[in-house]
C-alpha cells in the first residue's frame, strides 16, 4: 500500500530539552495510525513538524511525497487537523466557522451536515467565546474533518468529551478512513486506540518503542494468557500441567480455579476439562489487553511514575 506520511529519523530539540530523539515510523494511505505514548514523548512536537508548523532539526518527513518544510502551504491543503492547543477568535459563531473551513478545500462536504453529526445545531449561532469546553472540542474536530481532507490529523480527539461525543468521534473518524482519507490520531485513551487503529506506533522519551497493529503490540509485550473456572473443591486438576501452554495452575479453598500459559490455552484446556469429565459453566479467558502492552511499555518512564511493576 502507498505511503502516505513518513517519519525517519525525526529530532527536534527545544533549548535543552529534546523532545523527539529518534521518531520514525510510516503510515499507509487510507488507514488510521495511532500515536501513543506518556506526557511528554513528543507525539504533539512530531504532528506539528508534520504539519510544517514546527521545523525538525533533523530527518526526513513526508506527507504524500511533500516536505513539510519547503512546502507548507501544499501539506497544508491536503490536511485537515485538529490540535492539542487551539483557538478561534471567541467572537466567532460555529455555523461561521464551519462554513469557512468547508470552503478550503473544493468538494469539502455540507458543513449543516457536520453540524448536525456533531450534535451542534443548537450551537449554530453560539460564538465561540460561549461554548463550553467539550463543545470546543466537537468543534474543532468537526473542522478537521469537515473539508474532507487526504490526511487527518486529530490530537486527543476525544479529551474532554462526554461518552455520547466519544462515540460520535469514533464513527466519524471510521467514516472518514472508510470514504478513503488517512487518519493520524494521537490518544491516551487505550480503548479508543484498540477500537480504531489499524496500526500504532508507542512513544516513549522521543523515541518509538514498538509499532505494528494493536494485537501484535500486545502479542510483542504481553505472553501471558489466564483461564479461570470453578470446579468442586479439591477436585484433582493436575492433569492441567501437562496440556500444551500451559505454566501454571492455581486452585482455592473454594475451587475457583487459575490456570496460566500462553496461545490457545481456553480451547486447550476447556478441552481437556471436558476429557476429564469436568465441565465447569464459568470457563473464561483473559486475553491482555493494549492497556497492558502500553504499561509494560512505559514502565519506568519519569512521566509514568508508578507503572515500574507493570513491566515486570
Ligand atoms: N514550545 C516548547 N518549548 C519548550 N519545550 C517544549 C515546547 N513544546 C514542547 N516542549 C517539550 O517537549 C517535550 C515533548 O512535548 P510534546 O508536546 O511533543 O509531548 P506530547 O507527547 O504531545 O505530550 P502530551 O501527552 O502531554 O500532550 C516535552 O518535554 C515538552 O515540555
Ligand atoms: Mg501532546
Amino acid at each position: 500500500m502507498a505511503t502516505a506520511v513518513s517519519v525517519q529519523h525525526l529530532q527536534k530539540r527545544y533549548g535543552p530539552t529534546v523532545a523527539a530523539a529518534d521518531v520514525s515510523f510510516d503510515v499507509s494511505d487510507g488507514e488510521i495510525f495511532g500515536l501513543l505514548g506518556p506526557n511528554g514523548s513528543g507525539k504533539t512536537t512530531t504532528v506539528e513538524c508534520l504539519q510544517g508548523l514546527r521545523h525538525a532539526d533533523e530527518g526526513r518527513l513526508e506527507v504524500f511525497g511533500l516536505d513539510p518544510r519547503t512546502d507548507p502551504a501544499g501539506v497544508r491543503r491536503l490536511v485537515g487537523s485538529q490540535l492539542q492547543d487551539s483557538a478561534l477568535p471567541d467572537r466567532l459563531r460555529v455555523g461561521e466557522a464551519l462554513r469557512l473551513f468547508s470552503t478550503i478545500r473544493p468538494g469539502g462536504r455540507p458543513w449543516e451536515a457536520a453540524l448536525e453529526e456533531w450534535g451542534l445545531g443548537d450551537q449554530r449561532r453560539t460564538a465561540f467565546g460561549d461554548l463550553s469546553g467539550g463543545q470546543r472540542q466537537r468543534l474543532f474536530v468537526a473542522l478537521a474533518l469537515v473539508a474532507d481532507p487526504r490526511l487527518v490529523i486529530l490530537d486527543e480527539m476525544t479529551t474532554g468529551l462526554d461518552p455520547a461525543g466519544r462515540r460520535v468521534a469514533w464513527d466519524l473518524v471510521e467514516a472518514v478512513r472508510d470514504r478513503g482519507a488517512t487518519v493520524l490520531l494521537v490518544t491516551h485513551f487505550m480503548d479508543e486506540a484498540q477500537r480504531l487503529c489499524d496500526r500504532l506506533a508507542v512513544l516513549v522519551g522521543g523515541g518509538v518503542v514498538a509499532t505494528g497493529t494493536p494485537a501484535e503490540v500486545v502479542a510483542s509485550q504481553c505472553r501471558s494468557v489466564v483461564v479461570t473456572f470453578t470446579v468442586a473443591p479439591g477436585s484433582d486438576l493436575g492433569f492441567l500441567r501437562s496440556v500444551a501452554g500451559v505454566d501454571a495452575v492455581e486452585q482455592d479453598g473454594g475451587g475457583r480455579a487459575r490456570v496460566t500459559g500462553a496461545g490457545p490455552l481456553l480451547a486447550r484446556v476447556g478441552h481437556a476439562l471436558v476429557c476429564h469429565g469436568l465441565e465447569p459453566i464459568d470457563l473464561r479467558g483473559e486475553l491482555p489487553t493494549l492497556e497492558d502492552a502500553y504499561l509494560a511499555l512505559t514502565a519506568g518512564d519519569p512521566a509514568s511514575p508508578g507503572q515500574e511493576e507493570a513491566g515486570a
